[in-house]
């Protein structure tokens, strides 16, 4: 039993792996703004606004605060253990090798899985685009078999789904229909990946510069337009203006995709071994980038829905062209330049992850968990090229088959769950020795503040949405029922962090990290769940029939057997 949970000891002066450090911090807060500024923003927002109304504002704040807390545990561990390997390698080093495990495996549904969704989006921008410029590529070669299928067989209004569906060539029984540009994207981005990392910082940088300029361009033309009557439309319920006309249960229900945009500043971790004096630079990089892509949403969602009533966003995957749409503020030039721009911003999301994928395998592979093959690094470019070719069949190969909406759905899950270990795990650490130039997460004492906030937060926040508490027991309604578990699961766990932080006096700043993230998971569906949990069971099968026998650890002195 002690086996499953044995951990790795990683000393600062551990052998380089061979990987290039030439990333400073400003290439690391670039790096930040490519990953997270993206597919969320351009594609997903639209959905969110129109199930949270201008209310989803304070979801965008309450996913920046919870990553805020996370990234200062991210940077904790990234200033301890200079490794590549993201939340994986600070698993292994405080809860064991299981955990680690779990989260290696929770992290392929953020990297390889979220860039999924996010071809998907590219794929959608590049075909609007193309189609202003008056090139029209045929709809059956733009979307994904199921989404078309579904679109179909469940009555969707959307034509270009219908279309696509009704139009397909045959092939045997089988009607052909691939989302193409989403697996040229796919195939670009492997490439470049493969081919290293610096080429890829240069194309980076110029990217998210050009990226930077559309997003403040939108905010600046958008302002002249704006109606403040939008931001209090009228309640589904009451019919009274406000905030949030689905109330805070409309807010939570977009979870999923604004929590999506706020994933990447993660993955700067994984670029620690490529990093110069990581144990500044990372955390700095992380956090600038952070505060600077939650001031930019917070902006955009405030632009998108002071212009336009929030209820117009149903179905629309371009809403920041949308917005200057004829319909809405009729501004051609602006939904052109804006098409363009996703194209942009979009692609340097997907590189950033496709360069992260390979890394945490490659961490995995030097630990023994995955096949030595993993752990390849091209002689001439320097990257880990095999575990960077199986990223690109891993991502292109699910394009033909799955569809936008589930993938959000799992990609955010797997994400928080792996965020909630990462916080968790900093509250194991040991407290260290404080080094000169190095990032130190400041300790403040939990033991009152943490009871006090969370008891006084659960207080106003029955003052202010009583109706969410309503009924709180009663498990029959099949709307809501599985929305009244998670929270009082919720509000179980709290209290039993309130006592431990009274009786250990635990820090603040990763308890909060922690509970805010549990928090987030309270929006996941039991659909959510099930398919969490499959994935789960599939990477405990190939654990202990792999990754169990091979580790390194195995019969290593070195690992600490507790
Ligand atoms: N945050 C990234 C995006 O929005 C994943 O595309």
């Amino acid at each position: 039993m002690n086996q499953l949970f044995r951990r790795k000891q990683y000393s600062e002066s551990e052998h380089s792996s061979g990987l290039l450090r030439v990333l400073g911090v400003w290439d690391i807060v670039f790096f930040g703004i490519a990953a997270i500024i993206g597919a969320g923003s351009f594609s997903s927002l639209g959905e969110a606004v129109f199930r949270g109304g201008p209310g989803v504002i304070i979801l965008y704040v309450i996913c920046g605060f919870a990553c805020g807390f996370t990234a200062l545990c991210y940077a904790e561990f990234a200033s301890r253990i200079p490794q590549a390997g993201s939340a994986y390698t600070y698993a292994y080093a405080s809860f064991g090798e299981l955990i680690a495990w779990i989260i290696g495996w929770a992290l392929i549904m953020e990297y390889s899985f979220g860039n999924i969704y996010v071809a998907f989006s590219w794929s959608d921008y590049f075909t609007s685009f193309m189609e202003r410029i008056g090139i029209h590529i045929p709809d059956y070669l733009t979307c994904s078999y199921t989404e078309a299928k579904k679109a179909f067989f469940g009555g969707s209004e959307n034509q270009e789904l219908l279309n696509a569906w009704k139009s397909a060539p045959l092939i045997g029984n089988l009607k052909f229909i691939v989302d193409v540009p989403a697996l040229v994207i796919n195939g670009l981005i492997t490439w470049l990946c493969y081919v290293g990392v610096k080429e890829s910082k240069n194309f980076n940088n110029i990217f998210v510069l050009l990226k930077l300029f559309i997003i403040l361009l939108v905010i600046a033309v958008g302002v002249a337009y704006l109606n403040t009557d939008n931001w209090f439309p009228a309640s589904a319920d009451t019919g009274v203006p406000s905030f949030m006309p689905n109330g805070f249960t409309g807010v939570m229900s977009a979870v999923s995709g604004v929590f999506f945009a706020y994933i990447g500043f993660d993955a700067l971790s994984v670029l620690s071994e490529e990093t110069k004096n990581p144990q500044k630079n990372l955390p700095r990089g992380m956090i600038i980038s952070l505060v600077l892509c939650t001031v930019i949403y917070i902006l955009l969602t405030l632009v998108l829905t002071g212009m336009v009533d929030y209820r117009k966003f149903d179905g629309i995957g371009d809403p920041l062209a949308f917005i200057f749409a004829g319909s809405n503020a009729n501004v051609p030039w602006m939904e052109f330049v804006v098409s363009l721009g996703a194209i942009i911003a979009i692609t340097t999301v997907l590189l950033v992850f496709q360069m992260g994928q390979p890394r945490i395998w490659y961490a995995m592979s030097r630990d023994g968990l995955m096949p030595k093959k993993f752990m390849t690094i091209h002689p001439k470019h320097k990257t880990p090229s095999y575990a960077t070719i199986v990223t690109g069949l891993v991502v292109g190969v699910p394009i033909l088959f799955t569809d936008k909406s589930f993938i959000l759905d799992f990609t955010s899950i797997g994400t928080i769950f792996a965020f909630v270990l990462v916080c968790g795990g900093v509250l194991l650490l040991p407290a260290k020795e404080k080094l000169k130039g190095r990032f130190h997460m400041p300790y403040i004492n939990a033991r009152f503040i943490f009871p006090v906030t969370f008891l006084g937060g659960l207080f106003f926040f029955y003052w202010w949405q009583p109706e969410f508490f309503h009924n709180l027991t009663d498990w029959h309604d099949p709307a809501e029922g599985e929305f009244r578990i998670s929270i009082i699961v919720y509000i179980l766990i709290n209290l039993v962090l309130c006592v431990l932080a009274f009786v250990r006096n635990l820090s603040l700043i990763p308890l909060i990290g922690l509970s805010s993230c549990l928090y987030l998971l309270t929006g996941m569906t039991h659909n959510n769940w099930f398919w969490f949990l499959l994935w789960f069971a599939i990477g405990m099968i190939i654990y202990f029939s792999y990754g169990f026998k091979n580790s390194k650890l195995n019969n290593d002195l070195n690992g600490d057997l507790n």
